[in-house]
């Protein structure tokens, strides 16, 4: 691409019909918001600058990704002011054209333009040598959308806006090509001609400077799009939820390109940041947020929820949340396990059924089977914690930590109050309450010794017989 471009993002305002505390753009599509995918499309292509356009106070400015600058909207309603309140950010304060590369903007509210889009955008409104290029499409509903009139030579004429039908033919209604809100201009042409924009039902209407460029001798062209997601506006609960679903068609159809299989994957939500390695088979009801890394060869779910997770190949995680935790290759998790923030499981682990762990290391090879509680914890490898294992790590007051050595093997029912050793090979009595440490290779058995009371039942009777 020849000269570096500027990308304005206009991203002003609560979005009353959201019915939320959250400006609209902030709110979020498979993890990110409305506003990072366009910023990331933005940067794909290989935006320059970026440069978001918010309302003083409205709290978009708080929620931008890293490097994007601001521009305030101080006055004037409408997509043109929007434009208007980043001439000084675009052109500087003399008004001096800095580097002369196009100006793209795009709608802070529509989440699936793809950087490929804005690249065909590009390329087209270089090759017509335009000072206003659009993307378009014919693949939408065209109602309440901008609609394109082009002229015989295939140039755009104009748009006209479609949110209020009054005074409108049916002609002019019967216009399928519509405007997707991303433009390319040219930015002297573009503020020149914002200049002599006028209110219109109390707003400034962008789509209006492309009658004066034109006037002025600039070309204005469209780019025609057949994916009509870019297309998904999110106005309301009802778009956001349309734009998740693209979404999530969007991301779980590029993982199974990869080499993932989803068996129904209508169920399945998997946030864009997710990665996943080929040949892993992700199951009924599974959910992947945040930063999560599945690897290869991996069964996730039925039912299982990762977030911000580390999973290594081969591993099975059955109905099992995983959060802020990493599985180790080859491990075996759930059904009903919770693995909680700080916990690392190694390889070859089996966690198995009603097992919650929280902040602890287990060595690879070791078995944590049934209904077991670890806190804090460090387990060796290739120990063995009979069912019903749990810490004690907490005194009411302070955390503290359960070491156990390598091959260790816990009997049921094992108490282990923190903080303590358990050394290497040392094994614990079923039903002890383990205070102190245990040495390496010893047995720590901690528990009332059994007393029989001989010829109780017949007690019992002889007593309700009186
Ligand atoms: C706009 C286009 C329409 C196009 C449609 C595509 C105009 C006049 N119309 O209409 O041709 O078909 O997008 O969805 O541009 N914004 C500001 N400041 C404002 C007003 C809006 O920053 O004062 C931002 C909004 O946050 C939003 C974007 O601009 O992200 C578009 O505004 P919106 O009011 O949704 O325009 P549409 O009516 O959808
Ligand atoms: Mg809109």
């Amino acid at each position: 691409m020849a000269a570096p471009f500027t990308v304005l993002v206009m991203a002003a305002g609560q979005g009353t019909r959201m019915r939320s505390d959250t400006p609209k753009v902030l709110h979020r599509v498979a993890g990110k918001s409305l506003v990072e995918w366009v910023v990331d499309a933005a940067r794909e292509a290989g935006a320059g600058r970026v440069v978001a356009i918010v309302r003083p106070g409205d709290g978009v400015a708080e929620g931008l990704p890293d490097g994007v600058e601001v521009a305030e909207q101080v006055e004037g309603e409408g997509t043109g002011s929007a434009v208007l309140a980043a001439r000084g950010a675009v052109l500087g304060e003399a008004g001096l054209d800095g580097d002369g590369g196009p100006v793209v903007v795009l709608s802070g509210d529509h989440p699936l333009i793809t950087a490929d889009q804005l690249r065909g955008l590009m390329e087209e409104h270089a090759r017509r040598g335009a000072f206003a290029t659009l993307l378009t499409t014919d693949r939408l509903d065209p109602a309440g959308y901008g609609r394109v009139v082009r002229d015989s030579d295939g140039s755009v004429e104009r748009i006209f806006e479609t949110k209020y039908t009054e005074g409108l033919s049916e002609n002019e209604l019967a216009v399928r090509e519509v405007n997707l809100g991303t433009y390319v201009f040219d930015r002297n042409a573009l503020f020149s001609a914002l200049d002599g924009v006028g209110l219109d039902k109390g707003e400034r209407y962008l789509t209006n400077v492309l009658p004066i460029i034109k006037r002025d001798g600039g070309t204005i062209a469209a780019h025609l799009t057949d994916d009509a997601h870019a297309g998904i506006g999110v106005n309301d609960r009802a778009g956001l939820m349309a734009a998740e679903e693209a979404a999530q068609r969007r991301i779980v159809e590029a993982h199974a390109r990869a080499g993932v299989t989803f068996l129904h994957p209508g169920t399945i939500r998997v946030e864009a940041g997710v990665t996943i390695g080929r040949d892993t088979v992700i199951g009924p009801g599974t959910v992947l947020e945040g930063a999560t890394t599945v690897g290869e060869r991996c069964e996730l779910g039925p039912h299982t929820t990762a977030r911000d997770a580390t999973i290594g190949d081969g591993a099975t995680v059955i109905h099992s949340f995983v959060l802020q935790a990493t599985v180790g290759a080859d491990t075996k998790v759930g059904p009903f396990a919770y693995l909680r923030p700080g916990t690392t499981i190694g390889e070859g682990v089996k966690v198995g059924t009603f097992v919650e762990i929280k902040n602890s290391d287990i060595g690879a090879g070791s078995k944590v089977p049934h209904l077991s509680y670890l806190g804090d914890a460090d387990v060796g490898e290739g120990s063995n914690l009979g069912a019903s294992t749990i810490t004690a790590n907490y005194d009411g007051r302070k955390k503290h930590r359960t070491k156990l050595g390598k091959s260790v093997k816990t009997g049921i029912h094992t108490s282990l109050v923190a903080p303590l050793n358990v050394g290497d090979r040392a094994y614990t009595g079923a039903g002890s309450t383990i205070t102190g440490d245990v040495p390496d290779g010893a047995l720590g058995i901690a528990r009332e010794e059994q007393k029989n009371i001989e010829g109780y039942a017949d007690r019992v009777e002889e007593d309700s017989q009186k």
